[in-house]
């Protein structure tokens, strides 16, 4: 059997309830993932979630509840989230699972046996926000820019892993693609990183956090949580952290990311990887930040998009719609419920919600109206531009399509043919019917329910309304 085709989304912290970055992510690595169903690779498609750490030990603290419980309500909030914009994973992992626990305390075992992982000392600058020691290139005025953090001064007796030895054989690998970091700007920015800093051995253990995974050879500390989650891509396979007996979805074919935690995916994980022997992912891919109204949103701001709302508004379709429409999958994009609202009654209702009721209601006046809907593919433009990840290219190309359908409509009147010419109402329609069956196929990755829906129509010769008008208040 050949290998199935691995993607994955990182998992996300369950210090807060999910926002809309972890659903731009999520919602992405789901259209990609349906894309490779339809062209019919087998898929594994992973998600899940990271809850060990200080983060999330603070959290629980201010919640007033015990981690476990505090960790487990919000895991729950995550798959509800992932029901409700139709995201078609095969696995959800969290790290508190008994299984993950295990195979990464073998896992670290094995490096601590091989001298990859050895104890001295660190001392540095702890972002508790980004979970993670910063460099001095990182901070801005002092605090992290990403959390506007004063990150805490950390010193501690610590187990470090061996990252400088491996350095140069990691540049090698990004370089050639091994490891193929895309698009190419991230690639130059992890390659232009690496070639002027010296990777520092870095800490995976904290003695002064409990809320972690024991290190099996001193329980005295315990995992860093990035080590912990890295693991994740493979314990969610069903690995129980044997380097010689590694799952045969491995290695994942493309990891999806966002840029902000791009450095330590394109350094701690592959080097990780190296000192087990294992396979490096073929490919990460990163996206950039959602902004609103150009702005980073925060909660001080007070600018944050909910996802909630989103979906209460825009429902599965729309919202899933609306994220990838944003912009170019790799680049910042910058949204507004306003625009959203604008977005969703002119390319949605207007569009193909207008163009699908159109054409089923003036279908009902054919001698036959209804339609065999044979399995047509996806046509190659769009297979090259999915196999880009260019997913708002994609939309783009689709709902030209719809508009085209839309302005023959108008230019060839098939309600005035109807009266008058119905050998040319008949040609008409059938090619209108011909590109909603089209349409609908094309729509299978990112709409499914509506690509449904489309299909149905065509099959039964009616339909409801695909999407209403919404006001912009
Ligand atoms: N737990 C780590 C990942 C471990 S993977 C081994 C983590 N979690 S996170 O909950 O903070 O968020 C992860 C993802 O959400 C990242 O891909 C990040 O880029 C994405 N987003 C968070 N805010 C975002 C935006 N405003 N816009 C788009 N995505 C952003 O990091």
């Amino acid at each position: 059997m050949p290998k199935p085709f691995y993607i994955t989304t990182p998992i996300y912290y369950v210090n807060a309830k999910p926002h809309i970055g972890h659903a731009y992510t999520t919602v992405a690595a789901d259209v990609f993932a349906r894309f490779k169903k339809i062209q019919g690779a087998g898929v594994f498609f992973s998600t899940g979630t990271d809850e060990h750490g200080l983060k999330i030990e603070k959290a629980a603290e201010k919640a007033g509840e015990n981690p476990k419980e505090f960790v487990e309500k919000i895991a729950l909030q995550f798959q509800d989230l992932w029901k409700k914009l139709n995201i078609d994973y095969t696995k959800f992992i969290r790290t508190t699972d008994t299984k993950h626990k295990e195979a990464v305390q073998k896992v670290l075992q094995t490096l601590y046996d091989s001298g990859a992982i050895y104890k001295g000392f660190y001392e540095g600058l702890y972002c508790v926000g980004c979970e993670q020691f910063k460099m001095d290139d990182e901070l801005v005025g002092g605090k992290c820019p990403d959390h506007n953090l004063v990150p805490e001064l950390v010193k501690e007796d610590a187990y470090l892993l061996k990252m400088t030895e491996l350095q140069k054989d990691l540049v090698e690998k990004i370089e050639s693609d091994v490891l193929h970091i895309a698009p190419v700007k991230y690639k130059t920015e992890i390659l232009s990183f690496l070639k002027s800093e010296m990777l520092k051995d870095i800490s995976i253990s904290r003695k002064n956090v409990k809320w972690g995974i024991a290190l099996p050879f001193d329980e005295t500390h315990t995992t860093y949580v990035w080590v912990d989650a890295f693991l994740n891509y493979l314990t969610v396979l069903g690995w129980t952290g044997d380097k010689d007996s590694i799952p045969k979805e491995w290695p994942a074919d493309v990891q999806f990311i966002g840029k902000d935690i791009l450095r330590v995916h394109a350094t701690i994980w592959p080097i990780i990887l190296m000192h087990l022997g294992i396979l490096l992912p073929k490919m990460i891919f990163t996206h950039g930040h959602i902004l609103a109204g150009g702005k980073k949103m925060s909660k001080t701001l007070g600018n944050t998009i909910s996802i909630d709302e989103m979906l209460a508004k825009f429902g599965t379709d729309g919202t899933r719609y609306l994220l990838l429409s944003a912009g170019t999958f790799g680049e910042d994009v910058d949204l507004t419920m306003e625009r959203m609202t604008e977005k969703y009654n002119a390319d949605l209702a207007n569009g193909l919600g207008n163009l699908v009721s159109r054409v089923m209601k003036l279908a009902e006046q054919m001698k036959n109206n209804k339609f065999g809907m044979e399995n047509r593919g996806l046509p190659e433009d769009i297979v090259e531009l999915l196999n880009e990840y260019k997913f708002s290219e994609a939309l783009e190309y689709i709902w030209k399509k719809v508009s085209e359908a839309n302005k023959y409509i108008d230019n060839e009147k098939p309600w005035e043919l109807v009266k008058n010419d119905q050998e040319k109402f008949e040609a008409v329609m059938k090619k209108l019917l011909e590109d909603l069956a089209v349409i609908a196929e094309l729509l299978m990755p990112f709409l499914p329910e509506t690509s449904d829906k489309i299909k149905e129509a065509l099959q039964k010769g009616k339909v409801e309304p695909l999407f209403q008008r919404i006001k912009n208040s």
